[in-house]
This record gives structure tokens, C-alpha cells and sequence, in this order.
């Protein structure tokens, strides 16, 4: 039963039920009355007039590079006052792999610690240390409908346009804070009147390979930033094309919804994508714009490489297989790292697969729990100097110049193996 509860002198009347309000008043002890205090406080700012229960919860901030000393002291804290998560709840990548016992490449032993500190603490409220950016691959799957409260952009936008899932862009501690309670206000992409497409993209030539998907990706949300863009022209994607679209429209914009017309669950026609309205701005996705999206992409001059990064989002198993199979019987060159990221259920069925060993055996490494981008790659690309990378993640070859200046090129899974073999990008 829902009752109306008054905050904040009547300015906002946001409706919680009993338990809710239980846990504002202090009755289910200090975390989650903290944890309620951040999400009434969000539904004021947002003027939300209710909480909405969530199914499940992915944790963004999982990584001691993001957390950092104080928020890896937060969560601990929270953790001793006995705070339980209610929903399932996963972790987003880490900053080292911790499947790794002998830590092979070498993370600073500091970093691998404060790791397990902040991992352990979210372990005690009951989460589980999936630590990937890829939850629906992994035991977290939404259904369309269901409310959810997720961080991480490329899973965010994936839950969102894939699964049809609700969620708005959950930070650290808004995540924390619906684990806590189980709920989150009802704002933003949680109403279904915010969910209608803003932006019309007619693609106009084929996407043959899934790092396609992620130029296309890259071009739109620059454009879209936080808009609704709805997709046109594709004729066919699938679950790994798709994530690689997301991931890309997510960094180069602020993407969290998409629509594809035919392909995505709330996108049956145009005129549902756009709930009979007509969108806001009309772009068109030819040779041009996906060529100039490449250039812009591919930011160095220099054609020698030093590392291969795959699996930005973390690699499926399909992906790995045909990573595999274009390593079979090759050998990745002397001195040049070849990383395939993925989660550790993800890398364990590619043991029994034997992809692993095919990769291992050519000199690749399968990295779990981690990330170029989430890890402390300061001190491993010094100890290896690592300046250039090769990578197929229209979302890595954004971010990897601004987060630890390395020049990137972009482009095929194939080439990126090319580069590995070659030790330069052809
Ligand atoms: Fe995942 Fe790291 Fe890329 S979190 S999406 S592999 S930047």
C-alpha cells in the first residue's frame, strides 16, 4: 500500500510505501536510511512522485581507478554497518583480474589489494564479483519491462534498447543506494513516455563487420549527444553487433536509449519508435560519414603497434571463437600484447571450448574481471612501453588518447589480429 509521505516542507510530495519509508526513518538500520536519503533526494531534484521497485542492479564504481581511496572507504563502511542488498546485484569491471592468482601481467601489487578491499566489501552486502561490463552475458538478464537501476553506459544502453529493460544512468552511488532498498524514483527512461525516439538516422550502407556497427555508433551520438536516436536501413544485428553499437553511441555521446526499426524491442515501426511523432532532427549515415568517422578514429600517424585490446565491451563467446580462429596456427610477434577481455563464466566455457589454449598457444592473453580502460594502465604501459594500440572498440579507440594518451588505430577484428602477427598496422 502506498502511502504519501511529505519531505522537504511539502515543496515535493513523493509517494513511498511503508517499507520505504521505514528505511527513511533509520528502522532498517544506517545504510539503507543514508541509501534512502540519496534516492528521496534524487526524486526531488528530478520530481519523481514515486520510488519503482528494481529487479536487479549493476554496480558502475567497481573499479579502485574509479573509486578511488574514498569510495572504496564507503563501501567498506556501509558494509560494517551490516548493509544487505535486496535486488541481484552485479559488479562492473574491476581494475585487475583477480583470476589471475600469480597476477601474470603484473598490476601493481597496491592496486590488486585495494581491489579486493572494495570487491570483499560489496561480496559482505551480497554482490556478486562478476566484475564485466557484459552482465546480460552473464546471469543478468532483464526482460523487457522490468525496472532496473544499472551503471556502466554500454551495459546501461544494451539493457535499455536490446532487452527493453528500464534504466536510467546510474552512478556509484545512486547504484549503491537502489541495492540497498531495491528501488530507484520513477524519472527519466523509467516512464515510458521518455522512451520515444528524437533522432532519425537512414543508414545507407551495409555494415559488414560488428566494429561497423560501432562507427555508425560513434558518428550518431556525437551528434545525438543525449538524445533518442532511432535507426533506419539496417537490415540485420545481432546480440555482439548490437553492444558495439551502444558502446560507441554511449561514449562519443550520452546515449543510454536506441531504437532499431524492425530489430529492437520497442521499435516494431518507425512510426512506434517514434510514438506517431516526427523526430527532431533527420541524419544520413553514407560512405562519407562513416569514412570520416574512421579518420577521426584513427588517431596516429605511426603504423608500428605495441598492444592489440579486444573485447571493449567484454568479448562473448562467438567473438572469442573467431578470434581463435584467426590466431590458429600464428604467432602474435615478440614484444606486442595481445589482450582478449572478457568475463570470467565467459572465458571459462572458452577453456572447454579450447579457445583459450588456441589464443595462449599464439601468445594472446584472455584478461578477465578488467580493462584498458579501468585499469591501472599507467604503470603497465610504462613497464612494457606501450604507446600505440590496435583495437576493433569504437568506444576504446575514444577513450584510450584522454584516459592514458595512447595513440590508437581502429578498425576489423581481422586487421587488429593482422597487427598483432605484424607487430604493424596494415
Ligand atoms: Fe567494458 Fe571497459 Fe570497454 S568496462 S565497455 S571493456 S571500457
Amino acid at each position: 500500500m502506498c502511502i504519501k509521505y511529505e519531505f522537504n516542507k511539502g515543496a515535493i510530495i513523493l509517494r513511498l510505501n511503508e517499507e520505504q519509508k521505514a528505511m527513511l526513518e533509520g528502522k532498517r538500520g544506517a545504510p539503507k536510511k543514508k541509501a534512502m536519503e540519496i534516492l528521496t533526494k534524487l526524486g526531488e531534484i528530478y520530481g519523481a512522485e514515486e520510488m519503482v521497485p528494481v529487479t536487479s542492479v549493476h554496480m558502475p564504481g567497481s573499479s579502485v581507478v574509479v573509486a578511488g581511496h574514498a569510495g572504496t572507504k564507503f563501501v567498506e563502511d556501509m558494509a560494517a554497518q551490516k548493509g544487505k542488498f535486496l535486488p541481484f546485484t552485479t559488479l562492473n569491471t574491476g581494475a585487475c583480474d583477480l583470476s589471475d592468482e600469480k597476477n601474470t601481467i603484473g598490476f601493481p601489487e597496491a592496486k590488486v589489494e585495494m581491489q579486493k578491499r572494495l570487491t570483499t566489501a560489496y561480496e559482505k552486502m551480497g554482490g556478486c564479483p562478476l566484475h564485466s561490463c557484459v552482465p546480460y552475458l552473464a546471469g543478468n538478464l532483464p526482460r523487457q519491462g522490468e525496472h532496473v537501476a544499472w551503471g556502466e553506459s554500454s551495459a546501461i544502453i544494451f539493457a535499455n534498447s536490446v532487452l527493453g529493460a528500464y534504466t536510467n544512468r546510474e552512478g556509484g552511488p545512486t547504484a549503491l543506494a537502489a541495492a540497498l532498498t531495491g528501488c530507484v524514483p520513477a524519472y527519466g527512461l523509467h516512464l515510458k513516455e521518455n522512451r520515444r525516439g528524437q533522432v532519425l538516422v537512414n543508414v545507407h550502407v551495409p555494415l559488414d563487420d560488428i566494429n561497423e556497427f560501432g562507427t555508425l555508433g560513434y558518428f550518431a551520438g556525437q551528434i545525438c549527444e543525449d538524445r533518442i536516436p532511432v535507426f533506419a536501413g539496417i537490415k540485420q544485428a545481432g546480440i555482439d553487433e548490437l553492444k558495439m553499437l551502444g558502446a560507441a553511441l554511449a561514449s562519443s555521446g550520452a546515449v543510454a536509449l536506441y531504437h532499431i526499426v524492425g530489430i529492437t524491442p520497442e521499435a516494431p515501426t518507425l512510426e512506434a519508435a517514434f510514438n506517431g511523432l516526427r523526430p527532431q532532427t533527420v541524419l544520413e549515415y553514407g560512405k562519407a560519414q562513416r569514412d570520416e568517422a574512421y579518420a577521426k578514429l584513427n588517431r596516429t600517424g605511426e603504423d608500428e603497434i605495441q598492444m592489440v585490446a579486444l573485447g571493449c565491451p567484454h568479448a562473448s563467446i562467438r567473438e572469442i571463437a573467431e578470434i581463435a580462429e584467426l590466431l590458429s596456427g600464428r604467432r602474435v610477434k615478440r614484444g606486442i600484447q595481445l589482450w582478449v577481455m572478457t568475463a570470467l563464466p565467459i572465458k571459462t566455457m572458452a577453456e572447454r571450448m579450447g579457445y583459450v589454449k588456441t589464443i595462449q598457444e599464439a601468445g594472446g592473453r584472455i584478461v578477465c574481471d578488467t580493462c584498458v580502460i579501468l585499469g591501472p594502465m599507467k604503470e603497465i604501459m610504462e613497464r612494457n612501453g606501450l604507446r600505440s594500440l590496435a583495437t576493433n572498440s569504437a568506444k576504446l579507440a575514444h577513450y584510450a588518447p584522454g584516459q592514458w594518451d595512447l595513440k590508437v588505430h581502429y578498425g576489423p577484428v581481422r586487421t587488429c589480429i593482422e597487427a598483432a602477427v605484424n607487430g604493424r598496422w596494415n
